[in-house]
């Protein structure tokens, strides 16, 4: 059972990030209901979130789960609050008895030096000590957690029709805690994102 990263925020919201090694018939065996996805390693992905529910909170009822027009799955009777992500060979999911929760998980790759310009403001550069188009070598990460940071607020709100730029400012990176502050404008919400650094994977997550 490879769990790579577990994280018991308090009594009531878990995360956990599972590397995926096993095959499709592992997770089908432990994962109900699932939806259809044709490409087969973006449906071991898919099954392997789901997977990360169960694992996280036992008696995580999948069978309720429902898919928003937005694309986001929910539990229509909020028995739980929930987020799924994946990468590579990586699902990550965070689960919550009572508060909206989001999360995203990222491996770094040099692309982002040139795409970072489009999410990321010129005052977040500044803050952020980025120079654009040059994240420089082996710094990818960094730029990375600031996208990945403003994919967990996307997915915390639920709703899409989200500016990057201008709606999910980042404010001000805690390095010790291991946090960013924003201001969502969408929601008028002030939103504390936490963030992890491993070898080749980002993680970001919201609750609030
Ligand atoms: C929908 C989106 C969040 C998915 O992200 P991704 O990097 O492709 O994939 P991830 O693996 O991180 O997340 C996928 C999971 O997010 C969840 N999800 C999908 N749509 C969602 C939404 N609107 N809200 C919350 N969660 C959502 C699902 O659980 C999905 O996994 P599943 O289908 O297996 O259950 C992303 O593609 C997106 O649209 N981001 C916004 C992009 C944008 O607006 N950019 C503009 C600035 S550059």
């Amino acid at each position: 059972m490879p769990i790579f990263f577990q994280h018991q925020i308090n009594d009531d919201t878990r995360l956990g990030i599972w590397k995926i090694e096993e095959t499709e018939e592992f997770f089908k065996g432990n994962v109900p209901l699932h939806r259809d996805v044709t490409h087969p390693h973006k449906r071991l992905q898919h099954l392997a979130g789901r997977f990360l529910l169960q694992f996280l909170f036992p008696d995580f009822p999948y069978e309720l789960i429902q898919i928003a027009d937005t694309r986001k799955p929910f539990l229509p009777n909020e028995q739980y609050h929930f987020s799924i992500s994946h990468c590579g060979d990586y699902a990550a999911a965070i689960v919550s008895r009572d508060k909206r929760v989001g999360i995203d998980v990222e491996i770094p790759v040099e692309k982002i030096g040139t795409v970072m310009y489009k999410f990321l403001t010129a005052k977040e550069h500044e803050i952020f000590s980025l120079i654009p188009g040059n994240p420089g070598i082996n710094s990818y990460q960094e730029p990375t957690i600031l996208w990945s940071a403003k994919e967990a607020v996307f997915k915390w709100y639920g709703d899409g029709g989200v500016d990057f730029r201008k709606q999910i400012q980042l404010l001000k990176q805690n390095e010790g805690a291991e946090t960013i502050e924003c201001f969502f404008s969408k929601s008028q919400s002030d939103l504390t994102i936490h963030y992890r650094r491993f070898d080749h994977l980002v993680l970001a997550w919201v609750m609030s």
